[in-house]
């Protein structure tokens, strides 16, 4: 039998509980033995009275008691946060058990010392549930993809965002009861502004990043901005006048052997598949050098969907655990001597969109467009919107592929002119 500890039973551990009992035969059969959840953990009393009435006898509040029980082999991580969840994991290993977690934010920032130590203790630690929820991007980047060089990665790997963009978009709906109605559904962080500033896209783009390129890209080296300064008008303009929707994109590519990794809101072609990625969903899209374009779609968040990465986890140590091969290899193959180069984003080469909000007279186009070309950023497309007369109209300019230190500087320039009425808005194109 494979013994398993939970730590940490909210609401992705009852639905662990709930798969495991639901699908008994069937995981006990891939795994070739049985499997039971021995001790369960929850600083929270009340915790015990949700539980099924078979597993009322192995609560406990202390998780010294799963971490200091012999039998256990395998500790469901699912307390969350990074200080207490390092030390449950770091334990863990010592105590000779492997380790399944969703733990994104502790896995991003304390990656090298957790697979160094995995590794000094000959134990494993999978981590399906950390990103993209219930899609199998892990498995897929580490195992399925295996045989290519990864050459980039797109990600909508945020639901409460997505979620939030897609009602401004579709039902032009204000950023504010959006946000109320994907906590109300579940998927938005205990602190939802980790989910607006791009943090949460950081730690997972860092995860996969780390896996595709084989070494540890920390989250304080990936350029973040969140959706926080996105309006509904420029979501609107991207659509109607340019084709593009805006998404928050975490993005990461190996420019001849530089990374350039970033999350930001993104115009995308309203062609890309991405695109078709609405409401809670989140999809990758990995492209590697033999396979090509592949993509992963599903829900990024939710109960059952989390639960459902943890327990394919379960499985996949438990059958390892049971033929005695449960840490004799690695589950990752980084390096972590290797270092690897982080491009700077204000080196980043893109196409951009920008708004700028200017007085509506003679000469205006001709001082940005002049200001534009000095700092060698050349134009693709123009529009002025509103109508004339007024004291303050739109002007929205696609550009042609530009680095981001030029743009910067143009609209510095440019907003400091007296003709600048506001502050300019530019948002990142990915072609
Ligand atoms: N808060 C996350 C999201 C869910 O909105 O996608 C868990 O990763």
């Amino acid at each position: 039998m494979v013994k398993i500890g939970l730590i940490g039973c909210g609401t992705v551990g009852q639905g662990v509980l709930r798969i495991i009992e639901k699908h008994r035969a069937s995981i006990e059969k891939r795994v070739g033995a049985p499997v039971e959840i021995v001790k369960i953990c929850d600083v929270k009393r009340k915790v015990m009275d949700q539980l099924p009435a078979k597993y009322k006898n192995s609560f406990c509040r202390d998780y010294r008691e799963v971490l200091n029980d012999p039998e256990i082999d395998l500790v469901i991580e699912l307390v969350g946060g990074t200080d207490f969840a390092r030390e449950v994991v770091l334990e863990a290993f010592r105590q000779g058990k492997h380790v399944v977690t969703a733990n994104k934010a502790l896995l991003s920032q304390y990656w090298d010392e957790i697979f160094v130590q995995a590794r000094k203790f000959g134990v494993l630690i999978y981590f399906e549930a950390s990103v993209g929820g219930g899609i199998p991007v892990i498995q897929a980047l580490n195992d399925g993809l295996a045989a290519n060089k990864i050459e980039s990665i797109l990600g909508i790997l945020n639901g409460t965002t997505n979620y939030i963009l897609t009602k401004m978009s579709h039902e032009k709906m204000p950023f504010a009861k959006a946000l109320r109605l994907a906590r109300k559904l579940g998927f938005a962080e205990r602190n939802p502004s980790l989910d607006i500033k791009g943090i949460d896209s950081r730690h997972k783009i860092s995860i996969l990043a780390s896996i595709a390129f084989g070494s540890w890209i920390k989250p304080s080296e990936i350029y973040a901005e969140g959706i926080q300064k996105i309006s509904l008008q420029d979501i609107l303009y991207a659509e109607e006048e340019f084709g593009y929707a805006v998404k928050l994109l975490a993005i990461a590519k190996d420019d001849n052997g530089s990374i350039e990794i970033r999350v930001h809101p993104t115009m995308i072609n309203k062609e890309h598949l991405l695109t078709s990625v609405n409401n809670q969903f989140n999809a990758i899209y990995i492209r590697g050098d033999a396979a090509g374009e592949t993509m992963y779609y599903g829900q990024g968040a939710g109960q059952m969907p989390a639960a459902s990465a943890v327990v394919s986890d379960v499985i996949d140590l438990s059958r390892n655990i049971f033929n005695k091969i449960a840490g004799t290899i690695p589950y990752v193959h980084y390096d972590p001597y290797k270092k690897i180069k982080i491009k700077n984003i204000a080196e980043v080469i893109v196409k951009y969109y920008i708004r700028f909000t200017t007085v509506d007279k003679p000469g205006v186009l001709s001082k940005i467009s002049g200001i534009l070309g000095k700092h060698h950023v050349s134009i693709e497309a123009c529009l002025q919107k509103g109508q004339s007369g007024r004291r303050r109209v739109p002007i929205i300019m696609i550009t042609h592929k530009a680095k981001e230190k030029d743009v910067m500087r143009a609209l510095q320039e440019i907003d400091n002119l007296a003709i600048s009425k506001s502050k300019t808005v530019y948002i990142r194109i990915e072609e």
